[in-house]
């Protein structure tokens, strides 16, 4: 299994590679790319790692070399929030990044499931589906919008708030990665119940936890640590699936039946070729159904405005 970081020298990226190269099955391969010229040393630095996986690093403007053979390619590439932005103000320069390290994909590694990291994950995921499908390339069972930190930050702020082990938790998070878009399911969390006014401002917290990293870091960027556990618990998650485990199952956002929007997240059976199926997301609190009507405008317009990127 050879695991691709685009964006491997930064703030995700890093701690991202150091969780793969401890936890990756024995045999795999992580290779590191970024511009950024320090990133050789970075796979230099993991390689004294003990385990027997194989890194490599690569840096300047051809992220090709690193995409050689990946299986599964993960893409933190992009400029991060500083207080007073929201996630669509990266919108200028991510885009454009994304969309030039996915051509590349498209054309090294094709076949390779790619989770985006890259804010904002709304619009970014669009983007890559239409140049993947500009290639002839796109499978929409390949694509991942990575929402994980969504659903580890609600696991930890749910157990705190009821006293249960973080650990022990897994809350289901519908819909997108920003703002109102960030659905969880607090109705459906066996064993747990809440007031209203827990639920009203749970909910609100989860949606603007990234807010809360943001504001505390003054300046110094958004969540890096917690996304690179994320993004680690997503790309394993992936791993075991590609190799035959049976019944794994993550939240990601991706491209489905096109209820609710053509790209949204929900809760997805992985298997040996990528999404084996997307599952239902439940039944909803009116509290949710609620929530879930009025975000709908906001994420067709995030998603219009990527497929627009593209299409021109
Ligand atoms: N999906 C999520 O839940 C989530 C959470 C937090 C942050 N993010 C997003 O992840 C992205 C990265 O955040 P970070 O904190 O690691 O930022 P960072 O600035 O620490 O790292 C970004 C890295 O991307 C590299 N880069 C820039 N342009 C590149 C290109 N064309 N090719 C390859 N590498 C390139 C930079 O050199 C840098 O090392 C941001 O867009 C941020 O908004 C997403």
């Amino acid at each position: 299994m050879k695991i691709t970081v685009l964006g491997a020298a930064g703030g995700i990226g890093q701690a991202l590679a150091l969780l793969l190269k401890t936890q990756l099955p024995a045999n795999s391969e992580l290779a590191l790319y970024d511009i950024a010229p320090v990133t050789p040393g970075v796979a230099v630095d993991l390689s004294h790692i003990p385990t027997a996986v194989k890194v490599t690093g690569f840096s300047g403007e051809n992220a090709k070399p690193a995409l050689q053979g990946a299986d599964i390619v993960l893409i933190s590439a992009g400029v991060a929030r500083k207080p007073g932005m929201d996630r669509s103000d990266l919108f200028n320069i991510n885009a454009g990044i994304v969309r030039n390290l996915i051509e590349q994909v498209a054309a090294v590694c094709p076949k390779a499931c790619i989770g985006i990291i890259t804010n904002p994950v709304n619009t970014t995921v669009a983007i890559a589906a239409e140049v993947l499908k500009k290639a002839g390339v796109y499978d929409k069972n390949k694509l991942f919008g990575v929402t994980t930190l969504d659903i580890i930050r609600s696991n930890t702020f749910v157990a705190a708030l009821k006293g249960k082990q973080p650990q022990d938790m897994n809350v289901a998070v519908i819909g997108g990665h920003s703002g109102v878009t960030i659905l969880p399911l607090l109705s459906q969390i066996p064993g747990v119940s809440f007031t209203e006014s827990e639920i009203e401002s749970l909910t609100k917290r989860i949606q603007n936890a990234g807010t809360e990293v943001v504001e505390a870091k003054a300046g110094g960027g958004s969540a890096t640590l917690s996304m690179g556990q994320a993004a680690a618990r997503f790309g394993l998650s992936l791993v075991r699936a590609l190799q035959g485990e049976k019944d794994v199952v993550e939240c990601a956002y991706v491209e489905g039946d096109g209820k609710y929007a053509r790209f949204f997240a929900q809760p997805l059976l992985l298997g040996k070729n990528g999404i084996e199926a997307r599952k239902d997301i439940g039944n909803l609190s009116a509290f949710e159904q609620n929530a879930l009507d009025s975000m709908l405008d906001v994420l067709h317009k995030d998603i219009e405005l990527g497929e627009k990127f593209i299409q021109g």
